[in-house]
């Protein structure tokens, strides 16, 4: 497996795959890798002749009351990782290397961007789209692989393309989760053992929310609070939100009537998790 630092090595590389016609497919990740990423990670070796994996906490993501300098890194293990699965090439950049001192160029998706995540984390999906569209210039990737685990952004990057003219087709996976329900992400690293325990209301609640769907429940908001007090149960939890949305332009609905979104963020402890289901003509779907 080759190891990139420069966007240079990269591109070296994907011109001499271009050249012999081989497909790429591109796993973007900030890293710290676990079974959700590897996923992810397989479905690209399956789908493609050569498969990247980026390793890189982009800090433009990161407001300023984010955890851009606790955020958990262990590249010898990721490296590690990748090759059991047998990509390709990993990219691990230094920042200056991904944004010179004199960077002004941002991409961002309007409407999609301002709710759920957005509303508390109003630069994030900016630095998102940023990125990304960094890393498809850089690989030319034929295909690019995000999780349903962050649903908002997958929905974004697919507008982006869409709206945008990118060469490029997003893939979505299905969410990865632990023994007990909740879905595996770097930043569960950070729960203490009681904490870690207690997350698992996320998952619960959303059960809940999904069989009332699949029980024929249209009344949006009657879920809603449902959900939240199951969550607002645990004394450890603190919701940021729990919505449902359409599954189009991700605004609030009152009705079911359609493909929709119900996703929660929730604080356990300090630390912010998120989750979500989607239905879709009320059948509930795995993968989007
Ligand atoms: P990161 O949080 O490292 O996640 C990388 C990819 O792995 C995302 O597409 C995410 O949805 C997916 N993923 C994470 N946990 C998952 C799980 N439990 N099941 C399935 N997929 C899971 O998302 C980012 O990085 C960044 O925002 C990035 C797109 C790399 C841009 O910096």
């Amino acid at each position: 497996m080759i190891i990139a630092k420069e966007i240079s090595k990269v591109k070296e590389n994907v011109r001499e795959w271009k050249k012999q016609g081989l497909s790429i497919g591109l796993v973007p990740t900030m890293g710290y890798l676990h079974e959700g990423h590897a996923s992810l990670i397989k479905k690209a070796r399956e789908e493609n002749d050569r498969v990247i994996v980026s390793d890189f906490v982009n800090p433009i993501q990161f407001g300023p009351k984010e955890d851009l300098a606790t955020y958990p890194r262990d590249f010898d293990a990721d490296c590690r990782l990748c090759e059991s699965i047998g990509a390709d090439l990993i990219f691990n950049p230094e920042p200056c290397e991904m944004y010179e001192d004199d960077f002004h160029s941002y991409v961002g998706v309007n409407t999609l961007s301002e709710g759920l995540c957005g509303k508390s984390r109003p630069i994030h999906f900016n630095g998102v789209c940023t990125v990304v569209t960094k890393l498809f210039n850089i690989t030319e990737a034929d295909r690019a692989y995000f999780g349903q685990k962050d649903a908002q952004q997958l929905a974004i990057v697919r507008r982006m393309v869409r709206d945008l003219n990118y060469n490029i087709q997003i893939v979505g996976c299905p969410i990865i989760r632990e023994a007990d329900g909740l879905a595996k992400s770097s930043r569960n690293t950070y729960l203490s053992e009681n904490e870690r325990q207690k997350a698992t209301i996320l998952h619960k609640a959303l059960e809940q929310g999904e069989k009332m769907v699949r029980d024929g429940e249209t009344d949006a908001n009657k879920i809603v609070k449902t959900v939240r007090d199951i969550i607002e149960s645990e004394p450890l939890a603190k919701v940021d939100y729990v919505e449902i949305v359409d599954w189009n332009e991700l605004q609030k609905v009152d009705k079911i009537d359609g493909p929709i979104l119900m996703a929660v963020a929730v604080y356990i402890g300090k630390v912010r998790l998120i989750d979500n289901f989607i239905v879709e003509n009320s059948i509930v779907i795995e993968m989007v």
